[in-house]
């Protein structure tokens, strides 16, 4: 991690497409034995079954039997059991069959102007994780829920102690843990958090942060992001130039309303909480903004007895937040958005749009997008025992599934296993109205 990153400089690099995946190394973790336990009672299955069965048959499962038997003892090497879905369904479900399930499908992101992507590396993330664990382990809100947990707040600390913003600027601090991250990523410098509910009122039922040095639009003062004068509040706290702000999105509206009114005032540097898949979330995000048919992954079919059906028909037995074709495709096979809606505001509005504006919206995204970078989950789900969110349709996680050692090296095995299940993609965007 360098130390003299800030906003102007070190942020952006050309090398690596949005979701090239980098090994993290650290290699010599611990290989999972209990897989090794698990061939052997296939192995003894096997051999019961044959010994019953009659003359033609031994000989073909036999040959069936040893491509599973040695396909099983390769992937056990990088396999550790997950509570929620170990056991058979494991075994002939496998992590790598999983991903490259939905691979083949491809999995939206949004393409910047110029093919830029960030600077900092897998590399780069699991140095920090290392560093972020005991001080997310000091965290006041230890439930957390309905806001963010541990990859999300990874993510932010990260981002934000990267960037090195002038002034940090948050919407939707629900009890204030995210206010208490930037914190931590940023000891000295000035939080703006605008939130319709002050953090404090929630002490009075429990843990809460509320912090010295931010300036509240909360409660009475509550202001929209939107309606905000940001050139006399910028002013008002010594920030001329906006670009050297960090926002932070958490309020559940439309991302490209965000982004517009984002853009308006010259914010550049932005963070959006929840980025939903497709056919999922409370909000327009930007990643279903950028799901496109031009996009590997994107264009999706409403066709019932298609291979994207049939996957996304499995897959959603063993993920929550997986969408299966029912609930991805509204009126008119609609697929964008969610079934074909613009949604805003905890889905309190939700207006339906045209495919021809979908499109037109995600133009007019990529077209002032310097950098889209999605955080990748920080562990595979065979690690953090996740059961929400699809990992076929995310990026490849920081701690790759099998690493165990690694995982628990880190720190990661202390934590309750519910605080991984928040994962939606969180995406940092470096945006720009000019061509720079
Ligand atoms: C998911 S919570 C935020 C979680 C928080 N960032 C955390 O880390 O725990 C969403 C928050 O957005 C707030 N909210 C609702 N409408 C908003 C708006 N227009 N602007 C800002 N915040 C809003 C809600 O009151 C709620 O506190």
């Amino acid at each position: 991690m360098p130390t003299t990153h800030n906003l102007l400089e070190g942020t952006v690099s050309t090398r690596r497409p949005p979701h090239a995946a980098e090994d993290g190394g650290g290699g010599g973790e611990a290989a999972d034995d209990s897989k090794t336990r698990k061939h052997v009672s296939i192995a003894t299955r096997v051999t019961n079954y044959l010994t019953r069965a009659g003359y033609v048959w031994p000989i073909l499962i036999t040959a069936v039997a040893i491509m599973i038997i040695s396909s099983l003892v390769v992937r056990s090497r990088d396999l550790v059991p997950a509570s929620s879905f170990d056991g058979i369904s494991r075994l002939f479900f496998p992590l790598d069959g999983v991903e490259s399930d939905f691979g083949a499908l491809g999995v939206p992101w949004c393409r910047s102007k110029h093919g830029k992507t960030v600077e900092w590396t897998s590399k780069d993330l699991l140095r920090a994780l290392e560093e972020f664990v005991p001080i997310y382990e000091t965290r006041p809100i230890k439930n957390n829920m309905n806001g963010m947990g541990f990859d999300h707040s990874f993510g932010l600390w990260f981002i934000t102690r990267w960037l090195k913003p002038d002034l940090m600027i948050e919407s939707g601090a629900f009890k204030g843990h995210s206010t208490w991250v930037l914190r931590q990523a940023m000891p000295d410098t000035r939080i703006l958090s605008l939130s319709p509910r002050h953090p404090e009122k929630y002490l009075k039922k429990g843990p809460a942060y509320v912090d010295g040095n931010c300036t509240y639009f909360a409660g009475k003062d509550f202001v929209d992001f939107g309606s905000m004068d940001w050139e006399s509040v910028l002013r008002k706290h010594g920030i001329e130039d906006p670009s050297r702000a960090l926002v932070f999105f958490d309020d559940h509206q439309n991302e490209l309303k965000r982004l517009k009114q984002a853009l308006k005032a010259g914010f550049k540097h932005l963070v959006f909480e929840d980025n939903y898949d497709t056919g999922i979330g409370d909000h327009y995000s930007l990643r279903q903004i950028c799901d496109q048919f031009y996009i590997r992954g994107g264009g999706h079919s409403c066709f019932r007895d298609s291979d994207e059906a049939r996957i996304r028909y499995r897959r959603k037995k063993f993920w929550e937040k997986a969408v299966d074709t029912d609930e991805l495709c509204g009126p008119g096979e609609a697929w964008w958005g969610v079934r074909g809606y613009m949604r805003d505001d905890f889905n309190h509005s939700n207006k339906a749009i045209t495919y021809d504006e979908h499109f037109q919206n995600s133009r007019f995204v990529e077209s002032v997008l310097n950098v889209y970078w999605e955080l990748p989950p920080v562990a595979g789900p065979s690690l953090t025992h996740q059961t929400r969110y699809e990992p076929a349709r995310s990026p490849s996680p920081v701690i790759k599934d099998g690493r165990f050692g690694l995982f628990q090296r880190l720190g990661l095995s202390r934590l309750e296993p519910s605080v991984f299940n928040g994962y939606t993609q969180m995406v940092y965007v470096q945006v720009s109205e000019l061509d720079t």
